[in-house]
């Protein structure tokens, strides 16, 4: 590929294509997929064999780890926040960095006592390089500083630290797939360990996912649970709050549950 016609652009071709109403790929020449294909070779042994000599058989090569172990040997070796950040940078086993602008590590006070864990980024996340900037940030940073927090704040007790499940933005903000979820999980349990907050509150679905194995946030909501040795708030994400005013009352109880327990 030219460097004028490089993945990204590849890929708003394709994208172009598709909202054109484009749903198949078709190739210049046609293929029969019915065409039945001529039987290999009965193997011969001994004189006249077509067996190759062992010297001659291809080494396959070893099974190659899993993404997911890969992730977890790097995340391993990070003694701190920065070389967390770096090895997730150079973690080229995620599709989804092809097609982000930047990878979204984290914001806010790494002494925060609450840590929150939202999906993944966005278009202003991509394009800034920060979690939670958009429409759905700006309701969130508007929620913790009803109760005194905020990602700028100086001391443990009134700032947050804000990260997501995935660093990359997916295609038209899908959901993140479990494949993908699986393989940055390791990252993410090391971010928490290294933050080392009181509290970790998700938002939505996907972080209860990864975080808690389970989904169901409108049930889940509310309830304090227990996750890598700690306290676990799951709420509502607030890009539902903005699609569903009628969350808002769940959302401050929430929010007052996480006040009262970090005071007492
Ligand atoms: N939604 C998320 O879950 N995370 C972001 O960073 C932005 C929107």
């Amino acid at each position: 590929m030219t460097p004028e016609f490089d993945y990204m652009a590849a890929k708003a071709a394709l994208e172009w294509q598709i909202e054109l109403g484009v749903d198949e790929c078709i190739s210049e020449t046609p293929i029969n997929r019915y065409e039945v294909k001529p039987q290999s070779k009965k193997l011969k042994f001994g004189a006249g064999s077509n067996i190759a000599p062992v010297s001659e058989i291809p080494v396959i090569p070893p099974v190659e780890d899993s993404a997911a172990e890969i992730a977890g040997i790097m995340a391993g070796k990070c003694d701190d926040l920065n070389a967390l950040r770096d090895a997730m940078a150079v973690f080229d086993h995620c599709a989804l960095k092809k097609g982000a602008k930047n990878l979204v590590f984290a914001d806010g006070n790494p002494s925060a006592r609450v840590m929150i864990i939202g999906e993944a980024p966005g278009r202003d996340e991509d394009a800034q390089g920060l979690p939670f900037v958009g429409a759905a940030g700006q309701l969130l940073d508007k929620m913790f500083a009803a109760i005194g927090m905020a990602r700028t704040g100086d001391k443990p007790e009134n700032a947050v630290y804000i990260t997501n499940v995935m660093p990359w933005r997916p295609p038209q903000n899908r959901d993140p797939e479990p494949e993908e979820i699986a393989m940055m999980l390791p990252f993410l349990k090391r971010h928490i360990e290294l933050v080392n907050p009181d509290v970790i509150v998700l938002m939505g679905n996907t972080a209860c996912q990864a975080v808690l194995g389970r989904k169901g946030i409108t049930r889940m909501r509310g309830t304090w649970v227990e996750a890598y040795g700690k306290l676990v708030m799951p709420m509502f994400h607030p890009a539902a709050l903005l699609r569903d005013g009628l969350k808002k009352r769940d959302a401050w109880a929430d929010l007052l549950a996480i006040q009262a327990r970090l005071k007492g």
